[in-house]
């Protein structure tokens, strides 16, 4: 592990040396003066006093070098029969276009844009405008209903939010502006405008003055030019599920973002200018921000946008079909992607007269890899098929093979070793560390690298008490695992209640708070349960009101129903039980770990902290964080 060993000790012992040195890749418009800024501590900043601009390092920058006329994005589209390539200096026209069309609607540096849109190249385009004008985006993922969208409308106050009349579930046409009326009839804040992309699959209704279509807006958009930010001022904010009903607002700066990004492409995937790179998963998911949109187009790559299904567009030969046509090079997606890609096609007959000789890795990320579909990738795919770590926070990996510094030894089951950056420790409930091959809390000695999350939109307070809170010093990953003697970490699952369903990562406080509100039900819980292709799926345990007399199968249909409604037909929440009283812990809490292997019935390893009681009741503040 020499290259590696190496750049892990500098990252660790010298950080600002390892970090000032790939802060070189990036093109400062003022260096910064400080690289890790510690004063505000537990409050790290990095690169102060640098000023940059994050489009004009995805994009501007690469035309101006010469290099305008390399494909920045392929786009392909199963689902609707498209295909579309955009140069750099394409998309570069593009992107100033709109971010011209949206700083005519007075969207200038630290506004909220809200991006709620399908996988569609304008997606990538509306992030990258929001970057060009300094304005902070938040993306939200098409799968969640209103609900969810108005809470994040609510958080985040944009002045504008961008949509498009539909997406396109393999053949179900989802139409999103019903969804995001009725969102902005539940929420409190009103966006000034609603720019709605209209796709031929759905004509939506627009309302003047509020609503305007995206192709006028542009028609008549003088494009604009790149604002200069702060390093440390937010790029955008991302939604994800914590373990109550209200997500957690996770901000990511610029600067540290750039490097961080740009660092992580070259030396974990091993991805520089020119290769083809391909991201299978949604702009609206921390994988999508960063490996689809961001990482990509720094290096100068090229990147695939694929608006389709692993199976089912139009069949389990989909990827190798893409990855064909276009040369990819390296192909990340989740394991759930590959495991229904395995259920529909167990012998890879679809691979049969598919030329994949430019395929040199699979990366696989969001939830665990079960080393059975690890085992099947790599026997069919013959490339190193590379599980890794991270999370929506962390916004890069924390425990990788690094396959562009120093390839190292697969050991299935295990994402391989700490990313430099990450000093990954794992602890016991007293806050000490583990020796190696003993499970614990796996926690990051702070402080955190460039790109990781720098607090919570508007919420200091909770940031402190969701992640630092629990061992001083520390980041609390909510992820249980241990290390083995060889620095292998091994991530057995969350330690909280937030589950993962085919890489969806979905919160069981917000199902609760769905199923609780229907007027039947007296107490419930919702647990994650195993399930073969997606990993983990959503089960609900009710007691029912006092008196009160309602078919079973009744209950379940309408909290079915009202789960698609609020949340997402993305939740797969399909099992629900009546049960006479749910088991408890003496202070009350509920035993969720026994719960869930009295339903699975079965040994799968979960983390062993959750259900003791004194854990339970020290952690009591992250387990149910507000
Ligand atoms: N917009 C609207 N609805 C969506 C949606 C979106 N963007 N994404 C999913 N849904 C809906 C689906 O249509 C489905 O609805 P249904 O219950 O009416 O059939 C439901 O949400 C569940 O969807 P999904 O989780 O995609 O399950 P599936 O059974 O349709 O497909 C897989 C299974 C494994 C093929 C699919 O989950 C998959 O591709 N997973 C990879 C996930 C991924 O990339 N995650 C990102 C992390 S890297
Ligand atoms: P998200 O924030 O949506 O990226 O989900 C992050 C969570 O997904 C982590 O906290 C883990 O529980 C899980 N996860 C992601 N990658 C892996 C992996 N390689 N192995 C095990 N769990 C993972």
């Amino acid at each position: 592990m020499g290259s590696y060993r190496q750049a892990y000790e500098q990252s660790i012992s010298d950080p600002t040396a390892f970090w000032a040195q790939a802060a070189q890749a990036i093109d400062w418009r003022t260096p910064p003066r400080t690289v890790l800024d510690g004063t505000g501590a537990p409050f790290h900043r990095w690169f102060v006093g640098g000023e940059l601009n994050t489009c004009e390092n995805a994009l501007d920058r690469h035309v101006a070098a010469g290099d305008g006329e390399r494909l920045a994005l392929v786009y392909d589209s199963p689902v609707t029969g498209t295909k579309r390539t955009y140069t750099y200096t394409q998309l570069l026209d593009e992107t100033a276009t709109f971010a011209g069309a949206l700083a005519g609607l007075g969207v200038t540096k630290g506004d909220r844009v809200v991006i709620y849109l399908p996988m569609v190249p304008e997606a990538v385009v509306a992030m990258l405008a929001c970057a060009r004008l300094g304005a902070v985006h938040s993306v939200v993922f098409g799968g969640f209903a209103a609900h969810e969208l108005a809470v994040r409308i609510d958080d985040a106050q944009p002045k504008v939010v961008v949509t498009a009349s539909c997406g396109i579930e393999v053949t179900r046409v989802v139409e999103y502006k019903p969804l995001l009326d009725r969102a902005l009839s539940l929420a409190t804040h009103q966006p000034e405008h609603v720019v709605l992309l209209q796709r031929p699959q759905a004509r939506a209704e627009l309302s003047a003055p509020r609503d305007l279509d995206w192709q006028e807006l542009v028609a008549g958009a003088e494009p604009a030019e790149c604002v200069t930010v702060a390093a440390t001022d937010p790029l955008y904010i991302l939604y994800t599920s914590g373990t109550t009903a209200k997500p957690k607002g996770v901000v990511r700066d610029n600067g540290g973002h750039a490097v961080a990004l740009r660092w992580s492409m070259e030396n974990i995937y091993g991805i520089g200018p020119g290769d083809v790179w391909w991201t299978a998963s949604d702009v609206g998911w921390v994988v999508g921000h960063s490996y689809i949109v961001y990482a990509p187009l720094l290096v100068g790559a090229t990147t695939v946008l694929y608006e389709g299904k692993p199976v089912g567009t139009p069949d389990a030969g989909a990827f190798w079909r893409v990855i064909e046509e276009y040369a990819v090079q390296a192909l990340f997606t989740a394991p759930t992607a590959i495991r229904a890609v395995k259920k529909e096609d167990p012998d890879g007959t679809l691979l049969a007269g598919r030329d994949l000789s430019t395929l040199r890795t699979l990366f696989l990320a969001g939830e665990r890899l079960d080393p059975d579909t690890w085992q099947w990738a790599t026997d069919r795919l013959g490339v190193a098929v590379v599980d890794h770590w991270w999370q929506t926070e962390t916004g890069w990996p924390i425990a990788a093979n690094l396959r562009g510094l120093e390839p190292m030894t697969i050991k299935a089951g295990s994402p391989t070793v700490a990313v430099p950056g990450w000093d990954v420790c794992v602890l016991d409930p007293g806050g000490e560390e583990v020796p190696a091959g003993t499970e614990g809390a796996i926690c990051v000695r702070l402080p955190l690298p460039p790109g990781a999350l720098l607090t919570l939109w508007n919420d200091d307070e909770r940031f402190v008490a969701s992640y630092l809170s629990a061992f001083d010093g520390y980041y609390l990953s909510g992820d249980g695992g241990y290390v083995d003697e060889d620095g292998y970490v091994f991530v057995m699952g969350r330690t909280d209640d937030v589950i993962n369903v085919a890489g969806h990562r979905l919160s069981t406080g917000s199902m609760e708070a769905v199923v609780s509100g229907h007027p039947a039900v007296a107490e419930c819980c919702v647990i994650g349960v195993h399930d073969e292709l997606k990993g983990q799926v959503p089960r609900g345990f009710v007691v029912l009101k006092a008196g009160v007399d309602i078919d079973p199968d009744v209950l379940r249909a309408e909290l079915v129903a009202r789960m698609r409604d609020e949340i997402g037909a993305v939740a797969s929440f399909k099992q629900v039980d009546v049960v006479a009283g749910l088991p408890k812990t003496r202070s009350g809490k509920i035993l969720r770990r026994s719960m869930r292997a009295i339903a699975d019935g079965r040994d799968e390893p979960v983390p062993s902290t959750i259900e003791d009681p004194e854990v339970l009741e020290r952690l009591g503040p992250t387990l149910r964080d507000d």
